[in-house]
């Protein structure tokens, strides 16, 4: 089964400067506990914005190069990936981005978690577009506002029809 997690505000913005645009506490706790125990998989440029593999978590960049540190599988090419996610059909592989894997990506992703923010930033990239009429909302839960978490969102999973 293959996932994307991530994290877009109210235009489908989701980074800025190789970075995310914004802090947000309360959903790198949900990014942790919902990519746990699992395999996670990132595109080089996301990768480069953490530089070191997750802990609990089997950690898979994509890239062309290979120089990336001790507990990361490097993959090269897209076939190579679908091939492993096809040879486990009972593992959940999630992506964890950018932009250029999620588009590479969309026509197998099985199941989607968004948060959406409820806020505008600046960045320049954006989330592909997504033909939501083909996946069924299964959740919509708000996250905490606080004064560390100071933009309202909400933890949104969509599953294939
Ligand atoms: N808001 C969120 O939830 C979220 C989530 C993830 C990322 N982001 C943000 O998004 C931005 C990064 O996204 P991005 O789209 O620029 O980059 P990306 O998808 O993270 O990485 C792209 C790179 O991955 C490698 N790659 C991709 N497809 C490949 C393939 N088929 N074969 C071999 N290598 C492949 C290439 O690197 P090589 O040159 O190494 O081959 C490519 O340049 C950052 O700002 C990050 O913070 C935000």
């Amino acid at each position: 089964m293959l996932s994307f997690i991530w994290a877009e505000d109210a235009n489908g913005l989701i980074g800025a400067a190789g970075q995310l645009p914004w802090r947000l506490p309360d959903d790198m706790h949900y990014f942790k506990r919902t990519t746990m125990g699992n395999t996670i998989i990132s595109g080089s440029r996301t990768f480069r914005s953490y530089n070191k593999p997750l802990p609990g978590r089997t950690n898979i960049v994509i890239s062309s190069h290979s120089d990336f540190p001790d507990g990361v599988q490097v993959i090269s090419s897209i076939e190579k990936l679908c091939d492993l996610v096809d040879q486990n059909p009972d593992k959940q592989y999630i992506v964890t981005g950018g932009a250029n894997l999620f588009s590479q990506l969309l026509s197998r992703v099985d199941r989607l978690y968004r948060t959406k923010i409820a806020h505008e930033f600046s960045g320049d990239t954006f989330m592909p577009k997504i033909d939501y009429s083909l996946f069924k909302q299964v959740k919509s839960v708000p996250g905490v506002v606080d004064e560390k978490n100071k933009y309202p969102h909400t933890f949104e999973v969509f599953d294939r029809k």
